[in-house]
């Protein structure tokens, strides 16, 4: 997903970012109520102090959906969760990303085209209407409406096997996008036979299977990955055991479930933050996420031993989209605002917005 942010001066791009801080902070002031700003977990920590609520995609989206005061919602995150904070309130309020190019790459392997497909090409022998649709947030509001409109539901890593166990009870097949190892994962801890869990590859005809595969299987998952948690691997997992036998290792589900079946816990961003919280002083943990995250945990528990999850020679693990959220996107965009533009603001069109809304709302209430 690329919409061409507009260039951003190097007055902001060049400036200290202490100062572009403190004058998000003036702004934040002169706005007051008027503006809230939302932070996912992997924002770097410029940015992430300047937020008003942090959270992960479950919790964001509710605080959006719940946001009565302000008119003006910063999305501090990918382009995913400022769309679906659009969907989610009314037309009153308007949600805004600093930097428009920070999508999802994830949430890009799906295309609405490319899903109709594979539900056009599967119906020619299945009955359509006992196949249920979920989709993971990291997904599009087009692919949020086609999933509102095919009866099924929204997920997020926080509540995935709470709505998998909604689907697979609802009917007698899911089909799941477009994270695999999201959906491998659930489905395995629900249960599921794992030789009735398919994968159905894009740009292959009934996705690489036979269509006895297809007939047979209980669950049919997106080939999408997530980079940054593709990476974690129960290698690296068998190394921080061998140092730290008594240490503790938590991975995010998005990871492989060759990382996940090695882990101690798994959970989304707000999980593994409560997890590590919550374990006593002088615990040792590995953390299988984006960087970010992990450098906060380190900040926040000083008397506890938090490594991330990889080999000491590894820089990756950034969400580099994310990183595009900078201290100064952030000032640019609400210096514009103040001046009465309303840039990068981001509007889902009310005919994909009522189907999407479904979908949510099945996720919010499951
Ligand atoms: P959480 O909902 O766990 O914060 O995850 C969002 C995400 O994009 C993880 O890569
Ligand atoms: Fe998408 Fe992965 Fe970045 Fe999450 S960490 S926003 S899934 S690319």
């Amino acid at each position: 997903m690329t919409m061409n942010q507009p260039p951003i001066p190097a007055t902001y791009t060049g400036a200290d970012e202490s100062l572009l801080v403190q004058r998000i902070y003036a702004r934040k002031k002169e706005f007051g109520k008027k503006l809230l700003i939302l932070a996912h977990h992997y924002q770097a920590e410029a940015v992430f102090q300047c937020a008003d609520v942090a959270g992960d995609s479950l919790l964001l989206a509710r605080e959006a959906a719940e946001a009565t005061d302000a008119e003006w919602i910063v999305f501090c995150g990918v382009h995913f969760m400022a769309e679906s904070a659009d969907i989610l309130t009314p037309d009153s309020k308007a949600v805004f990303l600093p930097h428009l190019d920070a999508g999802c790459p994830m949430a890009d392997m799906a295309t609405v085209e490319e899903v109709s497909a594979a539900w056009d090409e599967m119906g020619a022998f299945c009955a359509m209407e006992t196949v249920i649709p979920v989709t993971y947030v990291n997904s599009s509001a087009a692919i949020k409406a086609f999933v509102g409109k095919h009866g099924g539901s929204v997920c997020t890593s926080s509540n995935a096997e709470r709505v998998l166990a909604w689907a697979l009870n609802k009917g007698e097949k899911m089909f799941f996008f477009p994270d695999e190892h999201l959906g491998r994962n659930s489905a395995l801890a629900l249960g599921v036979d794992p030789t009735q869990i398919i994968l159905w590859k894009r740009g292959q005809v009934l996705g690489g299977n036979a269509k006895e595969d297809v007939e047979q299987a209980r669950v049919i998952l997106w080939d999408g990955y997530c980079e940054v948690h593709m990476e974690f691997d129960p290698v690296q997992i068998a190394a921080f055991r061998e140092e730290f036998p008594e240490g503790k290792v938590i991975v995010h589900p998005e990871s492989r479930y060759s990382a996940v079946s090695k882990a101690d816990a798994y959970g989304s961003t707000e999980a593994i933050i409560k997890a590590v919280a919550e374990s006593p002083e002088g615990s040792v943990w590995a953390v299988g996420t984006e960087v970010n995250l992990v450098k906060r945990l380190q900040l926040h528990h000083p008397g506890k031993t938090i490594k991330l999850l990889a080999p000491a020679s590894c820089q990756c693990k950034f969400c580099k989209t994310m990183q595009l959220v900078t201290p100064a996107a952030l000032l640019w965009l609400l210096d514009n605002l103040a001046e009465g533009r309303m840039v990068n603001q981001i509007t889902v069109p009310e005919d994909i917005a009522c189907d999407a809304r479904l979908s949510l709302a099945r996720m919010l209430e499951t």
